[in-house]
């Protein structure tokens, strides 16, 4: 699928990255499949990516549907370098004028500025401290029209084998809950393996190395471990209904001493979909 309409003219032959495929296609074509199983996007006005990071997902799904408006908020600045990797990765020469990036505060109310059709977030809120979870999910509901969506994924959960989002470093299923966190840290800066492809990302060339495991091991210290049944229940308290949910599980032996401290459910849970909707 290539646009021929000059400006916005991309052409996915060109990606070679796992990084960006994994968020221009995977990333972009499940919010798709799953927010348009409920609505019709062609005729949607606008959507909104919460967390948007880099950019890319909300890039991949701006450029498939040129008349809807895409808004992507984030506390980060990381999309500042989208229109270089886009002209890389994809040969476009712009960004599209349906795609709109912002930097926002934390907590910062969004509700004031948006209404939209949907809202969709990607590997976001495993990351936000919980207490802030309640506060921006009562907001993302008041900035959606009635009957409109939310969809929401997180993968991989933190109690799970390689919850600690760290597996390319420490391969060691559930490590980060086995070991004291010394060891963990030592062995992620002791790490001199090749990381893998797909683990790489922008971070990884812009930091060099040293500095891509320190960011690796602030980010593992940040994460608020939540659980796939307090995540639903957090969206099901705001107000939404939900529609469909999938929860990826693992099938490996678990460690003794973990069953005897976590939900077994818990342990072997590594992601969810799920997507829900306010009520007309
Ligand atoms: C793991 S990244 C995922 C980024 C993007 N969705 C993706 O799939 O590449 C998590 C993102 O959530 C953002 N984030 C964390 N707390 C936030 C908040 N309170 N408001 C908006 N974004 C937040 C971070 O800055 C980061 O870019």
């Amino acid at each position: 699928m290539h646009h021929s309409s000059s400006k916005a003219a991309w052409n996915p032959e060109h990606i070679s990255t796992v990084w960006f495929d994994s968020h221009f296609n995977h990333a972009a074509n499940r919010v798709i499949d799953w927010v348009g199983a409920e609505l019709d996007i062609e005729n949607a006005a606008t959507m909104l990516d919460f967390g948007c990071g880099g950019g890319i997902t909300t890039l991949g799904v701006a450029l498939r549907y040129p008349s809807v408006q895409l808004h992507g908020v984030d506390i980060g600045d990381k999309f500042l370098q989208l229109p270089e990797l886009a002209k890389e990765q994809l040969h476009l020469q712009q960004l599209p004028d349906n795609l709109h990036l912002h930097r926002i505060q934390p907590l910062q109310p969004l509700a004031e500025s948006h209404v939209v059709d949907a809202v969709f977030n990607w590997s976001v809120f495993e990351h936000v401290p919980q207490s802030h979870i309640p506060v921006i999910f009562a907001d993302l509901y008041n900035s959606i029209r009635e009957g409109g969506l939310f969809f929401l994924q997180i993968e991989p959960f933190y109690h799970s084998p390689w919850g600690s989002h760290l597996r390319r470093f420490v391969d060691t299923p559930w490590a980060h809950l086995l070991w004291p966190s010394g060891r963990l840290q030592d062995a992620v800066m002791d790490y001199d393996g090749e990381i893998p492809a797909q683990h790489q990302g922008h971070q990884y060339q812009a930091r060099g190395v040293e500095n891509f495991k320190r960011f690796h091991l602030e980010e593992f210290n940040r994460l608020n471990g939540i659980t796939a049944d307090q995540i639903t229940a957090y969206v099901r308290d705001a107000g939404f209904e939900i529609l469909r949910e999938q929860r990826l599980s693992m099938d490996i032996p678990v460690p003794e001493v973990l069953l005897e401290q976590y939900r077994k459910e818990d342990l072997l849970t590594n992601g969810i979909l799920l997507l829900a909707r306010k009520q007309a």
